[in-house]
């Protein structure tokens, strides 16, 4: 879809009273599959509504308790790579999650809202469970990070929360403690929340595989020209269109993947998957054609992250002024949530 459309459709899902909320676990750099599933949204988004960015440093020990100082490490990175892109902390807060006490407090308070049973049927963290390959010895913080994402979410009253369709199970469970604050408060004091989706399906890996950063799969938003041509080039196309003139497919077909997702001209997306299919375009054409499309994304990232990372004290500001601000938010937040436990004297 054209740039002009997704911000349509954008616009139509929030009005300017949403609130947002939403966060990245700081585990490593940031790639396309991020633009196109949330970091576009929320560049949509800013300036239209309240809008704060948490980095889940907090949730990323959830599993990662032994690689502390790469989670540190990845913090400010993570910031950079909000600013490249140009979330601009004039209109949204960056907030850091461990700045914010009161978010650790609201999780202690929810999690006497939330059974054991039901922490366990949570699909995503089902599937985690499973890849991490824990099995029995499931760390108690990871079972609970359902909780402290749904302190995360009413911490700031959010009202609309941009993420991946394998976050929808957190934003039941949210609404679900939202509603049992609600009625021990007697009042609605947090409102329920809604999940706002990317209309760009999943973006796989070059391979066609789940994109992921250890894989080495992923184009990095930082990818310089030459690793953006060999990522390229490794692109799995269709196995069958040996020759151009050959019929080829275009589902599966991680280029058109990419195409669909990035190229500011659908119209001649369309025209190109129709010459694919029938045989007269040949995949070299259709690299390039994304190498030029993603260079053109990419290269204004690539400059604005080299120019932020010689001046860590400007990165250092934001995260400072952020966490406060957001620090003042959630703690009205808490206030209330005590007053509900009868905490309040
Ligand atoms: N769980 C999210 C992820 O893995 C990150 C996250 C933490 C988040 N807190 C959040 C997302 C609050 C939305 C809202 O990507």
């Amino acid at each position: 879809m054209p740039a002009q459309s997704h911000d349509n459709q954008r616009q139509s899902q929030s009005d300017a009273t949403d609130v947002i909320l939403t966060g990245d676990r700081p585990t490593g750099p940031l790639h396309l599959g991020h633009y196109a599933g949330s970091l576009r949204s929320r560049l949509t988004l800013q300036g239209r509504c309240a809008q704060t960015l948490l980095i889940a440093d907090l949730q990323a020990l959830t599993d990662s308790s032994g690689r502390a100082a790469h989670v540190a490490r990845h913090v400010p990175e993570i910031a950079l790579d909000y600013l490249a892109v140009g979330i601009d902390p004039a209109q949204t807060t960056i907030a850091v999650q461990s700045r914010l006490s009161a978010l650790a407090e609201l999780t202690v308070l929810y999690l006497n809202l939330v059974t054991v049973a039901r922490l366990e049927r949570n699909p995503t963290v089902k599937a985690e469970v499973e890849l991490r390959g824990f099995e029995r010895d499931i760390p108690a913080g990871f079972l609970c990070y359902p909780v402290s994402q749904a302190a995360d979410i009413t911490g700031f009253r959010a009202t609309l929360v941009p993420v991946g369709d394998d976050q929808l199970p957190m934003i039941e469970q949210t609404n679900e403690i939202v509603r049992r604050v609600n009625r021990l408060a007697g009042a609605p004091v947090l409102p329920e929340c809604r999940a706002l989706l990317s209309d760009t399906p999943r973006l796989p890996g070059v391979d066609g595989r789940k994109a992921s950063k250890s894989v080495g799969n992923a184009i990095p938003l930082t990818a310089t020209t030459d690793e953006i041509h060999r990522l390229v080039q490794a692109m799995y196309t269709d196995p069958n269109h040996a020759r151009a003139s050959d019929p080829g497919r275009v589902e599966g077909n991680v280029v058109f993947a990419y195409l669909d997702a990035f190229d500011p001209d659908q119209a001649t997306v369309q025209e190109l998957k129709e010459r694919y299919r029938g045989g007269g375009l040949g995949d070299v054409a259709l690299k390039r054609r994304l190498e030029g499309v993603l260079e053109a994304l990419i290269a204004p990232i690539r400059v604005r992250r080299a120019e932020l990372e010689s001046d860590r004290a400007y990165v250092m500001d934001v995260l400072r002024a952020g966490s406060e601000h957001a620090k003042v938010t959630t703690e009205a937040v808490l206030r209330d949530v005590r007053a509900a436990f009868a905490l309040d004297a």
